[in-house]
């Protein structure tokens, strides 16, 4: 990253920040000069990356009713601003068809990919956001919206996600800009299931010829964070090689019944 755009001193909070996509994102925001509160469930990984990042972090489920409060107080102590959140933690469970859905699961992917970014929102907008401005991202989805036989609940939730931008947008400005980027198929833990049976084929189909890397995703988060995406907000920005172009040659594996994916979240008791 060569320029600061605009971010050097500003401080940020990222969720799912230890690996994949979030662990790019809060790399990027570090190297273009902000100070970085990194969450995620795992506490020694939490600690590896906060040290690696020179910044701060706590060990979480961001469903969990205290962790947003926490989180953004985490920064605001450590940092005293919170300028940039970027919601990028989410479960991909309860895989399968909705006819199948465990109330439970249903609920944990809502917790965890809407209600926990919204909550987050809050937190950053009473505590530092509402007086000073700042900048939200969510990261959704290139699927969200679409339709597939077994990720109803991921692509339900992350398309309320991506309303719920749009919602904030219209209410927190003109202060707090919020967007959201939505990634095609990452090279992450979370798609493994998918990429790693078909890659070279799901390549092969896309217009630019691969699938993302996670700092494919970082690069745009840090500029839709940036002064040069200053006019911009309620926008959803593709991050995906292509995929939309040519959707209907991507399938999951697991939409045909031969991989499924590692859950990402232990999946909470019913309330
Ligand atoms: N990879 C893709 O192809 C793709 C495509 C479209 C959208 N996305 C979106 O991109 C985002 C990042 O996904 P990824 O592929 O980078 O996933 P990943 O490699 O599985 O990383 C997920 C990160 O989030 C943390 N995490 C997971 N659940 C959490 C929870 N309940 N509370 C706090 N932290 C949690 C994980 O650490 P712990 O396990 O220690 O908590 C980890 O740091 C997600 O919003 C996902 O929906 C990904």
């Amino acid at each position: 990253m060569t320029s600061s755009y605009g971010l050097r001193g500003r401080a940020a909070v990222v969720t799912g920040a230890t690996r994949g996509i979030g662990w790019a994102v809060a790399r990027a925001l570090a190297d273009a000069g902000a100070r970085v509160c990194v969450s995620a469930r795992d506490p020694d990984r939490v600690r590896r990356a906060a040290g690696e990042l020179d910044g701060v972090g706590l060990a979480g489920d961001v469903g969990d009713p205290g962790h947003p409060r926490k989180l953004t107080e985490l920064c605001l102590d450590a940092f005293g601003r919170l300028d940039v959140l970027v919601n990028n933690a989410a479960t991909n469970q309860p895989y399968g068809p909705l006819m199948d859905a465990d109330p439970g699961a249903w609920r944990e992917a809502f917790t965890v990919n809407v209600e926990a970014p919204l909550r987050l929102v809050q937190c950053a907008w009473r505590g530092w956001m509402r007086e000073h401005g700042g900048v939200v991202v969510n990261i959704c989805t290139e699927g969200a919206g679409h339709v597939g036989p077994d990720v109803g609940a991921y692509g339900t939730s992350k398309a309320a996600l991506l309303h719920l931008t749009r919602q904030l947008a219209g209410e927190l400005g003109p202060g707090v800009r919020v967007n959201s980027v939505s990634p095609g198929l990452v090279r992450t833990e979370m798609a493994r299931f998918v990429w790693e049976p078909g890659e070279g084929e799901i390549a092969a189909a896309l217009p630019l010829g691969r699938i993302g890397e996670p700092e494919d995703v970082a690069r745009a988060v840090v500029w839709l964070c940036s002064e040069e995406a200053k006019w911009i907000t309620g926008a959803d920005l593709l991050v995906d090689g292509g995929t939309s172009v040519r959707r209907a040659r991507i399938a999951p594996q697991g939409a045909r019944g031969t991989a499924r994916p590692a859950p990402t979240t232990p999946t909470r008791p019913p309330a």
